[in-house]
């Protein structure tokens, strides 16, 4: 038996991440420089006050911030700063591979060109490759609030870039557009041959990740709350072996739980769910991936063996192929035989 700390056991455990939005990693000092470079005004005086204003009842208060700032992005190096930013950040949290969501929507809805933004970003993965040795993959995101047109138009543009996208998904406004809604843009993206994803079940209700499971034919539920008020849907994610990214400090953020001690994680886990953590929106919820584990660790009390399995669900629920995937296992296993 190891003498490590479970903050440190936490801390030296190598990690994947599978649900981080790149707009949510945003920090506002970063922000601000770019606003000022770009000649763009931000409505709050300073980083103080603007972090004063990530107080959040519900996703849509969030969401109504994140894409203002996500508004000072203009330039390919925009682009590349926040990414590397957020890269150079977990690097230093031992996440060693990341599956990046970005919202294209977001930027080509104000001028800005596909291939800026994911030139930007892509360049930034490739240098985190090289330098810090960190493996990524790259997950396009549907705004679900707008119209499934409007995805479609997206995932035409996005075949130009194939290579570099391995999966879409379905982010934004969950309550009342419902994965149903956007069924033939996925039908149509699994054709050209794309992974899919669905945020479902975060403020949604559990019809929504039945519609996710059956309609966008997923393979991974982001979020997935909901799902626990039905048993017959928990009974089938469990038969599928379907991952679920949760985000407990975005989950407490939002209000999706009162407290971290009322957190379904540990419920997932005993229900045979694999569950994985993950920091979503890390600059608005106070916390990158590391904070996520340390928190509901703390509020859940997990032992030295939960993280163990949650640090490996990480890389069973990746798209990483089979033999990278063993690899990056065995070298959990290594580190849980040399800490526990
Ligand atoms: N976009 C960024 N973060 C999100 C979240 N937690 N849910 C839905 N859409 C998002
Ligand atoms: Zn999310």
């Amino acid at each position: 038996m190891s003498t490590t700390s479970i903050r440190d056991f936490i801390h030296g455990i190598p990690k994947a991440e599978l649900h981080l939005h790149i707009e949510g990693t945003f920090e506002p000092e970063l922000m601000f420089e770019i606003a000022r470079r770009n000649n763009i005004k931000i409505k709050y005086e300073s980083v103080e006050e603007l972090k004063k204003a990530y107080n959040f009842d519900n996703l849509q208060e969030f969401l109504d911030i994140y894409y203002a700032g996500a508004s000072v992005l203009i330039e390919e190096q925009d682009f590349y700063d926040m990414t590397w930013a957020y890269l150079e950040k977990v690097h230093s949290q031992n996440v060693i591979h990341a599956e990046i969501f970005f919202d294209p929507q977001t930027h080509t809805d104000r001028g800005i060109a596909f291939s800026t933004v994911i030139n930007g970003i892509d360049r930034a993965l490739k240098d985190a490759q090289n330098k810090l040795g960190i493996s990524s993959r790259i997950i396009m995101c549907f705004l679900r609030h707008l119209d499934e047109d409007a995805a479609m138009d997206t995932l035409k543009v996005a075949l130009k870039y194939k290579d570099l996208i391995s999966a879409v998904g379905l982010d934004s406004s969950e309550v009342g557009h419902p994965p149903s809604k956007f069924q033939r843009v996925f039908e149509q993206a699994k054709k050209e041959g794309f992974l899919t994803v669905a945020h479902a079940g975060e403020e949604g209700p559990a019809e929504y990740v039945w519609e996710a499971l059956n309609l966008l034919k997923v393979s991974r539920v982001d979020h997935g709350n909901r799902s626990l008020d039905d048993d017959k849907l928990v009974q089938e994610l469990v038969n599928r072996n379907m991952p679920l990214t949760v985000c407990p400090l975005s989950n407490l953020k939002l209000k999706v739980v009162k407290d971290l001690k009322d957190h379904p994680l540990k419920i997932m886990l005993n229900k045979g769910l694999l569950v994985t953590i993950n920091s979503d929106d890390p600059a608005y919820f106070d916390g990158y991936i590391n904070e996520n584990y340390n928190a509901v660790s703390q509020a859940l009390d997990l032992s030295k063996d939960d993280i163990y399995e949650l640090a490996k669900n990480s890389f069973e629920a990746s798209f990483l192929d089979e033999k990278t995937k063993k690899g990056f296992i065995e070298k959990v296993d290594e580190y849980y035989q040399n800490n526990r």
